[in-house]
């Protein structure tokens, strides 16, 4: 017999609905503390379950994964990111993701490592000695220029400008229409940033739509949007341009601002911690020796990798995996009716102090622990996700952040200069509220 999750219920929904759109992360660590590995709880129209056993997370994530399709938040993003690989599902999301997954394969993405060291080395050399600067501001731009040239072949210039404009525009609309309130606000109702996002959309797609047009005539390349023009599935077709608009704004969504909150966080992290930034400019000074970091190096980077590791067990920048129940079906013991909305938040996970030892401490020599890593159960970290739908840029990802880390690491260093602890804001990732400041030091 399957049991009924824990949780609050009854008229405690109403303070809770509240809390949860007041403070979301400490909300939902509470309800772990609280509650336990498995608990419900309503939000508005939404009947949530919070799974932080690995366990668990294995059925929903693989062995039971055809039981759950993405969560309702996730496809109300469709509205910005069409079908591409984040929101599809079933047979259109197999295709696609047959179609994409060869060209980020790590062998793949080695083309793109040193047009990732040589852009931030570019950045760091026109800061200034002295000067005060915004590091999460500076990673948004340095990741966007990386992503734009490496999938797209696009460099800096108005076009970006204006395709970076739009998506932040749409990324605000989507955080009002999911995170807040306004999510419950009759669609008749008028609202100005709903009239924005159509415009963004509108002129993301004229941009988006003329790109593919200029790469279908162009000269081959080794950007992502000329690989995808070139895949073929088993019966020789290929995408059509509405899948191509739809792969290339998800790309560049999931693709830029999730890997400049990782070297934002690492930086943040490291300042602080002069003894973990001293092995670092170690590690990079004798394994780069004044040269640029390439795609070899990055195995020899193995302590910035374990740092990097743990800047994303800390600071992750998906917090939240959804998922929704398309069936009634079982978790463990639990049952679990169609339409539940199933999260994985990473921010309960990473600091689960029975699995990571002192979970709140910086302390990446753990990962250099001789089998550490080893005996982790499956699924208790995942910066990426886990089972089908685990982050198709994994490898990509984790290079750029490493030759980022790197190429700033041989040319400066920071002192922090912000005046109140670090406050995240939890919309699709999880952000600086306030401005990152430090002071550059050269080195
Ligand atoms: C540190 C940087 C990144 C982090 C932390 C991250 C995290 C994630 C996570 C947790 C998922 C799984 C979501 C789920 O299961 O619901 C995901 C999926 C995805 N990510 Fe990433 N990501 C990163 C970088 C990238 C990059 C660089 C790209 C593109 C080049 C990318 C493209 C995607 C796509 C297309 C999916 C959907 C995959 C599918 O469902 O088939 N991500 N990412």
């Amino acid at each position: 017999m399957s049991k009924k999750p824990p949780g609050p219920h009854g008229l405690q929904t109403i303070p809770h609905t509240l809390d949860f759109i007041r403070e979301q992360i400490p909300y939902i660590q509470r309800m772990a503390r609280e509650y336990g590995d498995v608990v419900r709880f309503r939000l508005g129209n939404l009947d949530n379950l919070l799974v932080s056993d690995p366990a668990i997370i294995h059925e929903v994530l693989v062995s039971k994964a055809q039981d759950f399709h993405k969560d309702e938040i996730t496809h109300d993003l469709k509205e910005l990111l069409g079908e591409g690989l984040l929101t599809a599902e079933g047979d259109q999301w197999k295709r696609n993701r047959k179609l994409a997954s060869p060209n980020l394969q790590r062998t793949q993405v080695s083309v793109y490592a040193d047009i990732m060291s040589q852009l931030s080395t570019d950045a760091v050399g026109r800061w200034k000695h002295g000067e005060e600067r915004d590091l999460h501001q500076d990673m948004m731009h340095l990741t966007m220029e990386i992503v734009v040239k490496t999938l797209f072949n696009l460099d800096s210039g108005p076009e970006l400008d204006e395709v970076s404009h739009h998506v932040d525009v749409a990324m605000h609309y989507f955080h009002l229409m999911t995170h807040t309130p306004w999510r419950w606000v009759p669609e008749v109702f008028p609202m100005p940033a709903r009239k924005d996002f159509k415009h963004s959309i509108e002129r993301l797609d004229e941009v988006v739509y003329g790109l593919i047009e200029k790469r279908r005539g162009g000269e081959e390349g080794h950007d992502l949007l000329w690989r995808l023009i070139q895949a073929k599935d088993d019966e020789g077709e290929g995408m059509d341009d509405k899948q191509l608009r739809d792969e290339v704004i998800t790309m560049f969504l999931a693709g830029h601002e999730t890997t400049a909150l990782v070297a934002t966080y690492t930086w943040f992290l490291l300042v602080q911690h002069r003894d973990v930034l001293d092995k670092v400019f170690e590690e990079v000074d004798r394994v780069l020796q004044k040269r640029q970091a390439g795609f070899d190096d990055l195995q020899s980077l193995s302590y910035l990798n374990a740092v990097i590791k743990e800047s994303m067990r800390l600071y992750p920048p998906a917090w939240i995996i959804g998922r929704q129940a398309i069936r009634d079906t079982t978790l463990g013991d639990y049952e679990v009716k169609k339409g539940m909305q199933i999260l994985i938040s990473q921010m309960v996970l990473h600091r689960k102090p029975d699995v990571f030892e002192n979970p709140d401490e910086f302390r990446p020599q753990r990962w250099l622990e001789p089998g550490f890593e080893k005996s982790l159960p499956r699924h208790a970290y995942l910066p990426f996700g886990g089972g089908a739908r685990i982050c198709i840029g994994n490898h990509f990802a984790m290079m750029e952040a490493i030759l980022i880390v790197a190429s700033m690491a041989q040319h400066i260093d920071f002192e922090l200069r912000m005046t109140t602890d670090m406050q995240v804001s939890p919309a699709v990732t999880m952000r600086p509220v306030v401005p990152v400041t430090v002071r550059v030091h050269r080195r």
